[in-house]
């Protein structure tokens, strides 16, 4: 159980986040949208301990993580698989190592289960046999999908991916989101920021809507289409541009 309560955030002069509560249940998968620069990013870092809030708390498993020990702090993130937006690969490291590291550091996994997982996670995210190269050798879209290989690896309890389908084409977008399914069909709790309202329908329980510094939609992937917003709008003609053409 995630629980973000009054959470406020601000970098300078810019209100970032202004008073943002929510409650995320086991197994649900909730999607958060919200315009190109809202402050998406900067929650899901609260959220996973990256960043503190200048207000507020956010609990997980009933641990407030704004205030507890680096120890539980540690604990809880064990619990947590998170996808960067630009990927954050170790550079040095190469594909193979990069999704071993969590394994090494959260299980104890022998090197021999370590290499059976890495590779059935490759698998999953459909890129078998790249063990053995570097980031700088990777596609936008190979990284993405190396790092959520990554935080899957080592069985979280709770998956927070920021725009895992970002530069990914439209098959290889919907096997993300079948994946995302399917680690809900195993116990786990997904919270995915996306741009694309087809993956949003596709995968959320249910979507929040972060504008101006709030949470102003909190419901089911039918209720917002009917929801009087500018962005959601526009969000929605586009994608039905595209069906006009898909037909
Ligand atoms: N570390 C930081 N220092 C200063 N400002 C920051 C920092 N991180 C984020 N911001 C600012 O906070 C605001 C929200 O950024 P955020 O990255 O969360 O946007 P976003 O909703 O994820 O956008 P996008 O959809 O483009 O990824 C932006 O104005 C950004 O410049
Ligand atoms: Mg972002």
């Amino acid at each position: 159980m995630i629980k973000v309560k009054n959470v406020y955030k601000r970098f300078g002069i810019k209100n970032v986040l202004c008073g943002i509560n929510f409650d995320i249940s086991s197994k649900e998968i909730v999607v958060i949208l919200g315009s190109s620069g809202i402050g998406k990013s900067v929650l899901l870092k609260i959220i996973v301990g990256l960043l503190k809030p200048d207000a507020g708390t956010v609990e997980i498993d009933n641990i407030n993580i704004t205030k507890c020990s680096t120890f539980d702090l540690q604990r809880i993130r064990r619990k947590i698989g998170y996808v960067f937006q630009e990927a954050a690969l170790f550079d040095s490291l190469t594909v193979y190592e990069n999704i071993a590291f969590g394994l090494k550091m959260f299980t104890t996994f022998t090197e021999d289960e370590i290499k059976f997982r890495v590779i059935e996670c490759l698998k999953i995210v459909n890129l078998e046999g790249i063990e053995h190269l570097k980031p700088y050798e990777l596609s936008g879209g190979m990284k993405k999908r190396t790092a959520l290989a990554r935080a899957i690896a080592y069985n979280p309890n709770y998956v927070l991916c920021d725009e895992p389908t970002m530069g990914l084409d439209i098959v290889m977008i919907h096997k993300i989101n079948k994946l995302i399914i399917d680690l809900k069909k195993k116990g786990i709790t997904s919270i995915v920021v996306t741009h694309d309202i087809k993956s949003a329908y596709e995968i959320a329980d249910r979507i929040l809507l972060l504008y101006d510094g709030k949470i102003i939609f909190n419901g089911t992937p039918l209720a917002i289409k009917y929801y009087e917003n500018d962005y959601i709008k526009k969000l929605i003609k586009y994608s039905q541009i595209y069906e006009k053409y898909d037909k």
